[in-house]
């Protein structure tokens, strides 16, 4: 990280202000690049490719590890990005390593959730896939399903984790990333939370359940928004409820939360504080705290990203794209941004022309 700002421009004052980057229908829809994206981002970089404004990725979406993230954005907008520069929806799940470290858990979604919750510490942890494969016709409408779950490759381990299924109960299931499988998915969540973790074997005490987000709904290839992980936990919750006495138990995290913002503040802070590092030797001033006095939240969803920065207060300044979810004319009506823009090009120009 110090050498990637070390050679932050001397000229602008980026330690002032930092921006947060939503990236479905701002920067990406599914993996094309919108709104002249790739060419924002390269003038929040100097002539040789290091970053001079500091900012993040702050996005809902994820299923993949924050230093696979940052390669795919790197290759797909031309520019150097650090997977510290990468906070996904699941990213928080860290915070519960030491609550599960050794425990049973599940992970849920698109991409390689087990993987991510590896790669966070999480010692014991099954993707649903390797999960339900352990319980002979859990899914009875598998046989018409024409796509093929990638099996574990490894026999012996195959087996190691059916006994451990068999025999340990789950503890918490962790909604990683958008279910790829809903009818699956909804029937493996609802046997393992009103059993108590242990499919097949009664009435047990819920265990927890985690969802990475909770978007109804996302910009994606189509031109109208997809059903997103809030659809999910509402199609989940809404049957588990007809089936068990109490109400499904959950938590869910990602944007609009606003210890989202809070913590991409810190993480903006901890990548203007690395740059400093280097400076204090110079000027021992610079020691201690650092206040930006404005963070910009770029994003296409008004119930998420606008309403997540106006719930977080100050320095967040809230701007509003056209390239996604949003795509009226005026101003959103219930929550309004600071500014509406139509690309994230714009939006970027903005804030260089107000901060530089
Ligand atoms: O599944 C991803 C989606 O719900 C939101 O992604 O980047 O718009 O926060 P983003
Ligand atoms: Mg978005």
């Amino acid at each position: 990280i110090i050498r990637l700002f070390s050679q932050l421009s001397s000229q602008s004052t980026p330690d002032a202000f930092g921006i947060a980057f939503d990236i479905d229908g701002v920067v990406l829809r599914s993996e094309a690049p919108i709104g002249g994206s790739p060419r924002a981002f390269r003038r929040l970089y100097d002539d040789s490719g290091n970053l001079r404004i500091p900012y993040v990725f702050l996005t809902n979406g994820g299923g993949i590890s924050e230093s696979k993230r940052a390669l795919e954005l790197s290759s797909l907008l031309g520019v150097k990005i650090s997977p510290l520069q990468v906070l996904q929806g699941h990213t928080p799940f860290k915070q519960l390593v030491n609550r599960f470290e050794n425990e049973l858990i599940v992970a849920v979604g698109k991409g390689e959730p087990a993987a991510v919750m590896a790669e966070y510490g999480f010692k014991n942890v099954l993707s649903i896939d390797d999960y339900a494969s352990c319980f002979d016709n859990i899914d009875p409408l598998a046989p018409y399903k024409k796509w093929i779950t990638k099996q574990v490759a490894d026999q012996s381990r195959a087996v190691a984790a059916k006994d451990l299924v068999l025999s340990q109960r789950v503890q918490a299931a962790f909604v990683v990333s958008d279910s790829v499988d809903w009818s699956r998915d909804i029937q493996v969540l609802c046997d393992i939370l009103r059993t108590g973790g242990l499919p097949g074997r009664g009435i047990g005490h819920q265990p927890q359940l985690y969802f990475a987000h909770d978007d109804l709904a996302y910009q994606a290839a189509f031109p109208s928004e997809r059903f997103g992980m809030g659809a999910f936990r509402i199609a989940l919750e809404s049957i588990f409820n007809r089936i068990h006495p109490h109400a499904l138990e959950y938590t869910t995290f990602g944007k609009p939360n606003p210890f989202v913002f809070k913590n991409a503040e810190l993480i903006l802070k901890q990548l203007v504080l690395s740059l400093q590092d280097k400076v204090q030797v110079l000027n021992p001033a610079n020691a201690g705290g650092h206040n930006f006095k404005t963070l910009y939240m770029i994003g296409d969803n008004p119930a998420v990203d606008i309403n997540g920065a106006r719930q977080a207060g100050h320095p967040w300044f809230s701007i509003l794209t056209r390239t996604g979810v949003f795509k009226g004319k005026e101003n959103h009506a219930e929550f309004p941004a600071d500014l509406v823009v139509d690309t994230v090009e714009e939006a970027v120009d903005f804030v260089l022309r107000k901060e530089c």
